[in-house]
């Protein structure tokens, strides 16, 4: 049932306060603000030497910023590769490794041959999973839940800030297992997590804002995304929802690899949104945006306050998301990407839900 809203995509994105924050009361103890881990694990985070993700699309640009989480708050090396490249790489891996499989819908063809081959070399198989009666599921050692609902729209979004809160918690979880948070760290990273649902819904109010900025999007044939560090998955999502639904053509780039090529399609039809909330790297990112926006590129800045005051006149837009700790800003960055692509794509009146050529759920190879 859509609600009151115009697409099952618009419900979806819309609805994740309360998905973020049912994600959560699984994952933290909201009083004590701890990790809390209430699946039985058959490893140790401890002695882990490595943690392996696999997944696709989305998916797999949740294990992106996961990576970042678990190097930084746990030291946990992390591997991560899209699924359908590393099945046929056949990969040496350490016996006792974890492989971590993330699917929203638990029936990824190429995600599950993945698993089987992590299976056949003695790895402990870890999901996560929003559908819990699936293949992936009932291959696993252990199943780490999403929660979020049924998601209808084939472009994932309440899943993905679903995936990215869960494995947040999974790396504080990490991080104190090992030993590398104190506890005092640890209470500052959940109650940063536990502020999610009402950062996540400040950031939606920027929408009447993106629907504007939509109707001009809607008339380009390019566009690039950029980001730097844990925002990088973000931009390579941004531009995933837009080419989905919108069909226009997009790129999410690593902002410091710009200069390496693709700065040469930068001109005045080209839009580059610049995902930057304030963090240690932001300057980095806006001096790369300064760049754009010397060669004529129309700059749409996603950031917070601090960002804000930081990006000079050059941006044509800010978008601006709550000023959060940086460990959660890519959830809440999420929000304005997801929300340009679905008012992009109204505004040129594509099938959102169903998007031509994809399946919600792809079980061939
Ligand atoms: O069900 P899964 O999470 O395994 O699906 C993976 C991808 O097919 C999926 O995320 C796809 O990229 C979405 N359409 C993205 O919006």
């Amino acid at each position: 049932d859509k609600g009151n809203h115009r697409h099952f995509m618009a419900k979806e994105i819309d609805e994740q306060p309360e998905t973020i924050s049912h994600t959560l009361s699984h994952y933290v103890d909201m009083a004590s603000e701890t990790a809390a881990l209430r699946e039985g694990l058959p490893f140790d985070f401890a002695s882990l030497p490595r943690l392996t993700i696999s997944a696709c699309g989305t998916a797999y640009y949740a294990g992106c910023v996961a990576k970042y989480w678990f190097e930084r708050y746990a030291r946990l090396p992390v591997d991560i590769d899209v699924a359908s490249e590393f099945r046929y790489r056949e990969p040496p891996l350490m016996p006792n490794g974890l492989s971590l499989f993330i699917s929203q819908s638990g029936e990824t063809a190429d995600t599950l041959a993945a698993l089987r081959y992590c299976a056949s070399q003695d790895q402990h198989i870890a999901s996560l999973i929003n559908t819990l009666e699936s293949t992936i599921a009932r291959e696993s050692d252990v199943v780490f839940p999403i929660l979020c609902g049924p998601e209808i729209g084939v472009a994932s979004t309440k899943a993905f800030t679903a995936q990215l809160t869960a494995l947040a918690g999974l790396a504080v979880a990490a991080g104190r297992a090992r030993g590398v948070l104190t506890p005092e760290a640890e209470r500052q990273l959940v109650h940063a997590l536990v502020g999610l649902p009402s950062a996540v819904s400040e950031a939606l109010r920027a929408e009447t804002q993106i629907m504007e900025i939509a109707r001009h999007l809607s008339r380009a044939k390019d566009v690039l995304y950029l980001g730097r560090g844990q925002m990088f998955p973000i931009a390579m999502e941004g531009a995933l929802k837009l080419k989905e639904i919108s069909y226009i053509h997009a790129e999410g780039y690593p902002a410091g690899e710009l200069k390496h090529g693709p700065i040469a399609l930068i001109d005045e039809d080209m839009p580059v949104i610049v995902v930057a909330p304030s963090d240690e790297l932001v300057d980095k990112t806006l001096s790369n945006m300064q760049e754009v926006a010397a060669r004529g590129g129309r700059i749409i800045l996603i950031t917070d306050e601090v960002g804000a005051n930081a990006a000079g006149k050059d941006v044509a837009e800010i978008i601006r998301i709550p000023q959060v700790s940086s460990f959660v800003a890519p959830i809440v960055a999420t929000i304005p990407v997801q929300l340009l692509a679905y008012h992009t794509a109204v505004a040129m009146g594509t099938d959102v839900d169903q998007p031509r050529n994809l399946a919600k759920s792809v079980t061939v190879e």
